[in-house]
């Protein structure tokens, strides 16, 4: 029997029963739900609507439902549509008549849009402190490779040194950003819905704050009607969960790219790589091409989502209840994407000779040997030209910019003189990068100390 069959002359049809329903996904929020009873409870007895014994009977009846979920005892029933239904009627089987005044002054809307909230306070923590442990890796191998020279890219063509330090430096910046949007996400998201009932409160005198500060909300949703029909904190949070595996995916590609033996920069470790069936020699990044691809599934929720509320009119629909398998699911994958993406990126190991052999190759001090000429004298687009010219001779004649002679680089300009090759040193062309935010190691340092700040500061 429904707890709303009262209105109804037949049972619902079993097909519509099955549609409706929604405890095989909601179940999840089982501990959200009885927390949020217990505070609902308390603050109902505290304003005087329901007597001591019945707070007693509410309190001690849903704490041993938490036991026996818990502990595999008790299993729900689709009959009872969703898990708020199912566990008001456990408690009402357990402790007889108080179970039924435990639903005065709050609707299943209301309660539904709690739940969600505090389900993703926690989940938007673990999340941010995935995040936290990723930033932590890269910034202690940063710490160990800021003289490290590599090339850096545009157009995936090379064209300035910097270090393995800077490289990876840049990919802490994200995910810092990262866990600043969740922290601000988490603001909106942490105001309490309760007492907005079906969505114009109650006739009751309940008391809103009180709830919310017993549940550690930072203040309540101030418009009953918003109270129950808002989900833009879900949206924000898939937003900012799309972004993290936006960011990871790129790094996901540059590893994938760096472990190919066209590249060599780094060599996972055998317990974060696979094999394949048929070629014995393969060793497969099959983690970083699988938190790439699970990018996709992150932004569906995020398209999920802004694709249910469009339109809705106020207040609650049961458009609503397709918020949460998306969801759910969004945080499982960004958070199972990153618990092993850490581990695998920590336990690589960065091929040094690798990287510094790639850096000299493909002119990447071109634009210093252009500097060179600056400092002597020469206008930067001259400068520029001259060596342009010096390149095409150097790629005609098979030789790079560190083994012409002094009197083949006067071909290009008069300016030219022994002291060029200190100036297109690999490791002096980096060095000298010493603005703010650059791939010198002094540079980098303070950019770590002050992502460290920053990240400490979330
Ligand atoms: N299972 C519902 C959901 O997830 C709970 C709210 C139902 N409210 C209602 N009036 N039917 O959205």
């Amino acid at each position: 029997m429904k707890l709303w069959s009262g209105r109804f002359s037949k049972d619902v049809d079993g097909r519509v029963n099955d549609f409706n329903s929604s405890i095989s996904f909601d179940k999840r929020l089982y501990k959200q739900d009885i927390e949020g009873s217990i505070a609902h409870s308390q603050m109902l007895y505290e304003c005087g609507i329901i007597t001591d014994e019945d707070r007693k009977a509410i309190q001690s009846g849903l704490k041993s439902i938490l036991e026996d979920v818990e502990s595999g005892k008790l299993d729900f029933s689709s009959e009872a549509e969703d898990i708020h239904m199912n566990i008001e009627t456990i408690l009402t089987e357990r402790i007889g008549d108080a179970g039924k005044r435990l639903h005065t002054a709050r609707s299943r809307n209301d309660q539904v849009a709690l739940d969600i909230r505090l389900y993703m306070r926690s989940e938007t923590d673990d999340i941010s402190e995935e995040l936290n442990k990723l930033i932590s890796a890269i910034v202690k191998i940063a710490e160990k490779t800021t003289d490290w020279v590599m090339p850096s890219y545009t157009h995936l063509q090379r064209a300035q040194p910097v270090s393995f330090a800077h490289y990876i430096m840049a990919y802490a910046q994200m995910f810092l950003r990262d866990r600043q949007r969740l922290a601000d996400c988490r603001k909106r998201l942490n105001l309490c819905p309760l007492g907005a009932g079906a969505l114009a409160t109650t006739t009751y005198p309940i008391d809103r704050y009180m709830t919310a500060q017993l549940l550690g909300f930072d203040g309540i949703c101030e418009n009953s009607m918003d109270a129950v029909s808002d989900r833009d904190f879900l949206i924000e949070f898939c937003s900012d969960c799309a972004m993290i595996m936006m960011h990871l995916s790129r790094f996901c590609e540059e590893i994938i790219l760096w472990c190919s033996s066209e590249f060599r920069f780094i060599t996972l470790d055998d317990a974060f790589s696979t094999g394949s069936s048929i070629m014995p020699q393969k060793k497969n990044p099959d983690v970083a091409e699988l938190c790439r691809g699970k990018t996709g599934r992150v932004y569906g929720s995020l398209i999920t989502l802004l694709t249910v509320m469009k339109s809705l009119p106020l207040a609650y629909n049961k458009d609503m209840q397709e918020d949460k398998e998306t969801v759910f699911d969004c945080c499982d994958t960004v958070k199972m994407c990153l618990s092993v993406f850490t581990p695998m990126f920590e336990t690589a190991t960065v091929n040094k000779e690798n990287l510094r052999a790639a850096a000299s190759k493909g002119f990447i001090n071109a634009t210093d040997c252009a500097d060179y000429l600056v400092r002597k004298g020469l206008p930067f687009r001259d400068a520029y030209k001259a060596v342009g010219r010096a390149v095409m001779y150097c790629e005609k004649t098979g030789k790079d910019l560190e083994s012409l002679t002094v009197e083949e680089y006067r071909e290009f300009s008069p300016l030219f003189d022994s002291d060029i090759y200190s100036a297109i040193n690999l490791e002096n062309c980096m060095l000298n990068r010493k603005a703010a935010g650059g791939p010198s190691p002094e540079s980098v340092k303070i950019q770590i100390e002050n992502l460290k700040k920053a990240n400490e500061l979330i």
